[in-house]
């Protein structure tokens, strides 16, 4: 064999089947599931919340997981490669994604970042939120997230990705499940539990609270940034895609509701605000640890949760880029991941630095904030050109075939109905809301 043909090129890597499903469920747990969705749901209408947001989850989320997966199982490469031969026109499509995807990994590291230090001030003593951001030390920790990242996508799918994903989510999972008997044992636990699930059904009535709701099943199930394609360019011909989606949304799911389970009874017993929003892991939290028996073991397990559930998905982010590097331009894994950390790493450094001294700030935000709110908005166009792209120009196998029994329903030609025109409309309409409210 010529020594100059990048082994890549000579045969693609593929998943075992659980390692396939480990590592999309790794993708989408993540800081969404453990931070994001519990102080959503505690702020916007408790159990009602869960109608949006499972209506979400499965109206819009799995057909859009299906369709990513689909495209990238047919063309077998990374989001560019696939939508150039969808058609070549749409190959832009693709670019946009992997620099959203990037943008989105630069800041999310940096959250990555602050759940290792706390799970490193665990053990060593907390530090004040306020006087943690304000120093250095997010960038160091940002640093060490974007190095353990690296590596691990650099050892490709099987070694890196699946490998790691076998370990950690099994870790991942006893955790939680830890974590939440002990909070259901906690004195507060009735008023917690009460807080976070008793439904509130008035707030159905607000459109914020459906904007809100499907918004979250979109960030949670990582669809639209091409992870999916990219992770499904790695399956085998004959592997199936729609029972493993509807595993990994069910997952998905399961676990956001318990982070609330894990959450809410500490907020309770130890008489922290409830509505304190993005801050409730990082202030209050470790204010709770600092006075509960066991705290330190308790907080220990919390961050690293948190750290695990992180890393998992910026991995997946990673390889959006690193998968386009390697099939557009046949460059091996290790340059491709080089060259895209010192990107990330220069992308990230302003978010790293947001709350130093001045801060850094854009519009009016914290530059972190900023990325969040400006790449979310983009994500919901981008998303909506990516669906167009896929379902207009190339008619994805798994909406041809009708399901066995309920065949009659004519489920996949509604799925893909939808697709075609309301998931797009539905999309855009959420960014319109956004940018006009
Ligand atoms: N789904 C992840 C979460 O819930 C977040 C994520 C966003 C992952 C974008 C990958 C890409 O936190």
């Amino acid at each position: 064999m010529p020594a100059n043909i990048p082994v890549e090129a000579v045969k693609r890597e593929e998943w075992s089947k659980i390692g396939f499903i480990l590592a999309s469920i790794g993708s989408a747990v993540g800081l969404g599931n453990i931070w994001r969705f519990p102080y959503m749901a505690g702020s916007n209408g408790g159990g009602a919340f869960l109608i949006p947001y499972i209506l979400g989850v499965i109206l819009f989320g799995m057909p859009l997981m299906i369709m990513e997966l689909d495209a990238g199982r047919k063309f077998k490469g990374s989001v560019v490669t696939t939508l150039k031969q969808i058609n070549r026109k749409m190959r832009f499509v693709g670019i946009i994604s992997v620099v959203i995807a990037l943008g989105v990994l630069s800041y999310y590291l940096v959250v990555t970042g602050w759940s290792l230090a706390y799970f490193v001030f665990s053990i060593t003593g907390f530090l004040e939120f306020k006087s943690f951001v304000s120093g250095f030390m997010p960038l160091g920790f940002f640093i060490i997230s974007l190095a353990i990242t690296g590596v691990m996508v650099s050892l490709g799918i099987r070694k890196g990705i699946e490998r790691m994903s076998t370990i950690l989510i099994p870790v991942f999972v006893a955790l939680l499940a830890v974590l939440a008997v002990y909070s259901l044992t906690l004195p507060g636990a009735g008023e917690g539990m009460g807080f976070y699930l008793a439904p509130d059904f008035g707030y159905l009535s607000n459109i914020n609270t459906w904007i809100m709701g499907f918004s979250q099943a979109f960030f949670s199930l990582s669809v639209g940034y091409g992870i999916l394609l990219t992770y499904g360019s790695y399956l085998r011909r004959g592997n199936g895609i729609t029972k493993p989606a509807i595993t990994v949304a069910s997952a998905d799911t399961i676990i956001s509701i318990l982070g609330g389970v894990v959450i809410f009874p500490i907020v309770f017993s130890f008489g922290l605000n409830p509505a304190a929003g993005p801050e409730l892991s990082f202030v209050s939290m470790p204010a709770a640890f600092g006075s509960m028996p066991f705290g330190n073991i308790i907080g220990m397990a919390f961050f690293f949760l948190l750290f695990i559930a992180a890393l998992t998905s910026a991995v997946s982010i990673l390889e959006v880029g690193a998968a386009t590097l390697v099939d557009e331009l046949k460059w091996n894994r290790r340059k491709s991941v080089a060259l895209l950390s010192m990107v990330v790493l220069g992308l990230g450094m302003p978010s790293a630095f947001s709350y130093v001294g001045e801060g850094i700030a854009l519009m009016g935000m914290p530059f972190l904030e900023f990325m969040d709110a400006f790449l979310g908005s983009m994500l919901l166009l981008s998303s909506a050109v990516l669906c167009i792209a896929i379902m207009w120009f190339y008619k994805p196998e798994v909406f041809s075939i009708p399901i066995g029994r309920i065949a009659k329903l004519k489920i996949p030609q509604t799925v893909r109905f939808m697709l075609k025109y309301l998931i797009p409309f539905i999309l855009v309409a959420m960014l319109v809301f956004e940018l006009v409210v």
